[in-house]
């Protein structure tokens, strides 16, 4: 579906790069949650193109609007309609490039299902469309974590070779990842992962990076399988955000390299409850959250426009070299941090909200 995500909290986004704004609507918000703009648009700050030297040079300051949905800073239970305006675009880098397929991007692939496709900026295969899980997931993440203590916190883990040390999962915050404007937490690497980037733009090529995210305090019971396991529908978020080519869960590919007794996660009483001494499982065990930390990793590919020359065919079959023009970011991770927590963020809440739905009417305990 090209809009739509979630169940009980579903959202359906719309907008393709160079249109006039892009958005989402926001159906099943609980009523009586206190909601602003400004609860939206720290995400959406860390998210917009042009906040460091490091990104596309694309200037945009993505201003969100709320349309419907709340009164006097009070959500009613309405669909939520919000929006941002494109404001930056610049439709005349594409003329040239309009009959060659960028390699590795998604013009062909548009053309292929659709026959026609937007004339510039990828349409909505841009990252653009982002700005509406940035948005719906900042409501998310809001209720999350002021209802249920719920902390989730994305980071960039590896630029190209460059990879981050150790982090402990249990204390990183967002004002550590934001620290510096590759976010990544391990002082060690960034002044590499700095160099890489910026040597990448120069030279109009660029890498690709890993972003790791933590989601500490989803209570345990969370997660419907068989079919929509926690895991699997985290995978699903993480794999519909544009560039990404990777997930693992807990021990992740380096779970089948390791015997079972030293991957197990042997039980203990923690604080009261029910918790593992160790976490290969990633907070997830049968599709269902066990209350230990949900951690999880999502590859990046390189961004696939690049001005580098590159042997290439147009549509027609004739054979180019296409060095290609516009305002492109050599590293997506940076940017794509609170892309990784809001789509985790709406993953999580609508899970919670189709438990609280089952517990309602069932003898299970409230789980707060
Ligand atoms: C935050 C972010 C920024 C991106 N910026 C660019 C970009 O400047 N240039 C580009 O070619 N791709 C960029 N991409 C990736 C493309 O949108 C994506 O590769 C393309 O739509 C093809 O889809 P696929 O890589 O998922 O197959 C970006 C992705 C993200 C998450």
């Amino acid at each position: 579906m090209s809009s739509q995500f979630g169940t009980i909290y579903r959202i359906a986004t719309f907008g393709e790069s160079h249109c006039k704004a892009v958005g989402v609507v926001i159906d099943g918000c609980p009523p009586g949650i206190p909601l602003v703009e400004s609860d939206i648009q720290a995400q959406l700050d860390r998210r917009r193109p042009g906040q460091s030297a490091l990104t596309t040079d694309r200037k945009e300051q993505d201003s969100v609007t709320i349309l419907s949905g709340t009164e006097n800073g009070i959500t009613l239970g309405s669909p939520i309609g919000l929006m941002v305006n494109n404001r930056d675009q610049r439709p005349g880098d594409y003329q040239a490039m309009s009959d060659i397929p960028r390699p590795s991007h998604a013009d062909y692939t548009y053309m292929a299902k659709y026959g026609i496709k937007a004339a510039s900026g990828g349409g909505r295969s841009s990252a653009r469309e982002t700005i509406g899980t940035v948005a719906s997931g900042a409501v998310a993440d809001k209720i999350l974590r002021q209802r249920y203590g719920i902390e989730i916190v994305a980071w960039v883990s590896a630029v190209g070779n460059y990879q981050a040390g150790a982090v402990d999962p249990e204390i990183i915050t967002r004002e550590m990842v934001d620290g510096n404007d590759i976010r990544c937490p391990d002082e060690q690497v960034i002044d590499d992962m700095r160099e890489l980037v910026s040597s990448l733009k120069e030279a109009g090529d660029s890498t690709g990076g890993v972003v790791s995210c933590v989601a500490r305090g989803v209570p345990p019971g969370i997660g419907e399988p068989v079919y929509e396991k926690l895991e699997a529908k985290l995978a699903q978020a993480m794999l519909a955000i544009p560039a990404t080519k990777g997930f693992e869960i807990g021990s992740g590919f380096a779970g089948a390299t390791m015997r079972g007794s030293a991957h197990n996660d042997p039980f203990a009483h923690k604080n009261g409850r029910m918790g593992t001494l160790t976490n290969n499982s990633g907070g997830i065990q049968g599709g269902i959250a066990n209350g230990e930390p949900i951690l999880f990793r999502v590859a990046f590919k390189p961004p696939a426009t690049i001005a580098h020359p590159q042997q290439t065919v147009t549509y027609q079959g004739d054979e180019v070299v296409l060095e290609a023009r516009g305002r492109h970011d050599p590293c997506v991770v940076p940017r794509a941090v609170p892309i990784v927590e809001s789509m985790a963020a709406l993953v999580i809440i609508d899970m919670i909200m189709r438990q609280e739905a089952r517990r309602a009417l069932s003898p299970l305990p409230s789980q707060s």
